[in-house]
């Protein structure tokens, strides 16, 4: 039996969600161009094309946002969860229990799918939010029904209605994180579907394997370089002696990808706006020439800045702290977590790998007083 580390190269299933050509820079989801998702398209309608398959019509996009808005409350048990909890806790634990007893209370629900899928979509964002309001001691903000999903993130973040470009950039930044492939969180929330467990185990399993610092935490590390490099100046220094003395540069090379991601280069427009607005432009050039020399460098060996490089700057510019990046991501993968899990679950196979055997075989059993 071939041993295949990391399971790389092997595919689990076949899959009308998402294309990835690694070697052009292109993904698409359900067929269409992210680029011309990320510019005609919304969070709202997005989500509808990898639930569903297709663009909706008018009726079935207000159908879609209404039951989303309808959605984002929480039961009084899980607020009495996020007030009491400590409040240096990791965001990922309060939000993989907070969906974990979510399901509890759904357990019995005979709702399909998909209507499951919205509920745990919609409230997400609730969850975030109201956990990053507790531990600052600030009042919640009860989700505004007549704001879109990213406006209502940031509005139950702030508590303010967000400018047109924070609203636009938090719809396009969730939107490019929304799906991609077979990643090791969505493999995750398969592995439980497949015994047929229920949608909440599955994607707790999810988030489980998106807090590792591996899949959900390089975009804070990426944003940890560029403060911890301060000016554009240092750059080159900073670059050369990482690289010389072994060490990676954050954000940039892709198992996929051998050039440069098509979600980079997208979040890089928006990255520069918002930053411009927010008074964090040195940090975009210091990214911005960070970007520059180290593709020069890498780029020989197809190493290019991945979507984590400018999203920790464009989510920190939006007002997220760094240890919620993790759960931002979280709150969009939901949708290709869950459009995964229904795919699969139309043609299942138990997911049940094997592992090749190097032990002993044939010991004798030596009764506790004789091993000494
Ligand atoms: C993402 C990542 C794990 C993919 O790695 P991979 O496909 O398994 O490739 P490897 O780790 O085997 O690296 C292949 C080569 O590229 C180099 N390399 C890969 N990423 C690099 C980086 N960010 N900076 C410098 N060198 C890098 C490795 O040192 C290795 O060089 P070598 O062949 O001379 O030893 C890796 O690029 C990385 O650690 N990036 C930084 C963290 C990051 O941004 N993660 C988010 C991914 S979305």
């Amino acid at each position: 039996m071939e041993l295949k580390k990391g399971l790389e190269d092997i595919a689990i299933k076949e899959t009308e969600i998402t294309y990835i050509d690694g070697n052009l820079g292109r993904l698409y989801y359900r067929g269409y161009s992210i680029f011309d998702l990320a510019e005609f398209s919304n969070f709202e309608e997005t989500a509808y094309l990898i639930w569903f398959g297709k663009l909706p019509n008018s009726r079935e996009l207000k159908d879609l946002k209404e039951k989303l808005a309808e959605e984002r409350n929480l039961p009084e048990y899980v607020v009495q969860f996020i007030k009491n909890v400590r409040k240096d806790a990791n965001p990922m634990d309060v939000l993989r229990t907070a969906i974990s007893m979510l399901g509890i209370e759904d357990e019995s629900n005979k709702e399909e799918l998909w209507e499951k899928a919205v509920k745990i979509t919609s409230k997400i964002p609730t969850i975030i939010s109201f956990f990053v309001r507790t531990r600052k001691n600030l009042d919640i903000i009860e989700p505004d029904s007549s704001l879109s999903h990213a406006e209502n993130f940031l509005y139950m973040l702030k508590g303010e209605k967000p400018s047109n470009l924070e609203s636009k950039v938090m719809d396009v930044s969730l939107l490019l994180h929304m799906d991609h492939e077979m990643n090791a969180s969505t493999f995750a929330c398969l592995v439980v579907a497949s015994t047929l467990s229920d949608i909440y185990s599955s994607v707790v399993a999810g988030v489980s394997a998106l807090k590792g610092p591996l899949h959900g935490g390089a975009n804070s590390e990426a944003l940890k370089q560029f403060m911890e490099i301060g000016n554009k100046d240092n750059v080159e220094e900073y670059i050369m002696k990482k690289l010389e003395s072994g060490h990676r540069i954050m954000g940039f090379g892709h198992r996929i990808y051998k050039t440069y991601d098509p979600r980079a280069k997208i979040l890089k427009e928006y990255a520069k706006m918002i930053t411009k607005e927010k008074g964090l432009y040195n940090l975009y050039e210091v990214a911005e020439k960070v970007d520059e020399i180290g593709s020069r460098i890498l780029g020989k060996k197809g190493i290019y800045p991945n979507v984590d490089f400018y999203a920790g700057l464009v989510f920190y510019s939006l007002g997220f702290e760094p240890d919620l990046f993790p759960t931002v991501f979280a709150s969009s993968r939901i949708v290709g977590w869950t459009a995964h899990i229904m795919e699969y679950l139309k043609d299942n196979k138990l997911i049940r790998p094997k592992a090749i055997y190097k032990g002993e075989i044939g010991r004798k059993y030596i009764g506790i007083q004789e091993r000494e």
